[in-house]
């Protein structure tokens, strides 16, 4: 609700700011629901490219949130047999739904090159991004 610039970009710059300072948080991005076509669509990322740009609900670990609606904490990405490698350098991944009008419109999605990083102080913190980020919405 203002004219500073598009959501998208508000949501790059989040991605930038927390992948630049908070060290275990690699690779940071939201992924956009399409219930219609039930796919996640990659919105705004800060890391390194990946080919993942769609991916199927019930696919991956965030393919599983956007069914399940709950956070989903992997410490160790190895023992998880429904995931999606991005790069061989992820040892673990957060996913934290994201919720407009109590919908599951979309995600964040955090790849750490660190085992076990995330606790339940990040599933707060990105609880909150996220209801920042559907306010801008
Ligand atoms: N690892 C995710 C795919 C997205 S990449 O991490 C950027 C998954 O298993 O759904």
């Amino acid at each position: 609700s203002n004219n500073e610039g598009s959501a998208k970009d508000k949501m790059t710059a989040i991605c930038e700011l927390l992948q630049e300072h908070i060290d275990y948080y690699d690779w940071v991005g939201f992924y956009m629901a399409n219930h219609e076509a039930r796919t996640l669509h990659l919105e705004a990322f800060a890391g390194e490219p990946t080919d993942h740009t769609v991916i199927p609900f019930g696919k991956g670990i965030c393919g599983q949130v956007a069914e399940s609606n709950e956070n989903f904490v992997v410490p160790d990405v190895k023992a998880q047999d429904n995931y999606i490698a991005c790069s061989i350098t992820v040892k673990s991944e957060i996913v934290i739904p994201l919720f407009k009008d109590g919908k599951n419109i979309g995600q964040i999605d955090i790849d750490s090159n660190k085992v076990d990083p995330f606790t339940k102080a990040d599933e707060d913190f990105l609880e909150f991004v996220n209801e920042k980020v559907a306010a801008l919405l």
